[in-house]
């Protein structure tokens, strides 16, 4: 009998794990207003993992945009990482909108291009100090965007690669 009482306990713990592992899912309805909601109150003083505000230009490498030369041509090339997915002329959308007048524009603005909320709702102007912080790490500051990128480290490519877009905007 005490083998008996160890396979359940075993059986049991495993069937926790299980319950535990499918936890995560996020597949219900988003809570309706209010109720049960477990709320979590904003933390106003802990760091969080929250994007920086809209006009916030943080980097997380600390450089600021006014202090680089960008250089288009060499942006040009620097931009063959983004051609998978954007291309530059006007209302040609892939995977990624056109990038033709982004410097300057609202996020989410591309027209027939299908954005998530999370882009579309950012708040986000882009100008060449917002695409500068933007680029560096795209999840950090749009949270949830579709834009599979992991970013461009070198602050110079950033610069070089906006006065590229800047060709291509008014
Ligand atoms: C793997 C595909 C992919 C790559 C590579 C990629 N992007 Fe994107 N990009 C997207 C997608 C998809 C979106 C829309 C995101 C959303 O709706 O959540 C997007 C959105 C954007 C936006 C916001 C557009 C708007 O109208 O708000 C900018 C700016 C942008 N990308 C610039 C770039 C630049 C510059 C590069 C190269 C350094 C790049 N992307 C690389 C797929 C990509």
């Amino acid at each position: 009998m005490r083998k008996m009482h160890k396979f359940l306990g075993a059986a049991a713990a495993l069937g926790l794990m299980t319950t535990a592992a499918c936890g995560g899912g996020s597949d219900g309805p988003p809570a309706a207003d209010g109720g049960d909601a477990e709320a979590e109150a904003p933390a106003d003083d802990a760091e969080t993992a929250e994007a920086p505000s809209a006009d916030s230009t943080d980097t997380i490498d600390g450089t600021v945009y006014a202090d680089f030369t960008g250089d288009a041509t060499a942006g040009e090339a620097v931009f063959a990482q983004c051609r998978t997915c954007h291309v530059m002329d006007p209302g040609v959308n892939r995977t990624g909108p056109s990038l033709h007048n982004i410097v300057g524009r609202e996020a989410g603005q591309v027209e027939g291009f299908n954005y998530t909320d999370a882009n579309a709702n950012s708040g986000i102007v882009w100008t060449p100090e917002k695409l500068f912080q933007y680029l560096e790490n795209p999840a950090r500051i749009i949270p949830n965007t579709r834009m599979a990128f992991a970013g461009l480290p070198e602050a110079q490519d950033r610069a070089d690669l906006i006065a590229y877009l800047e060709t291509y905007s008014e």
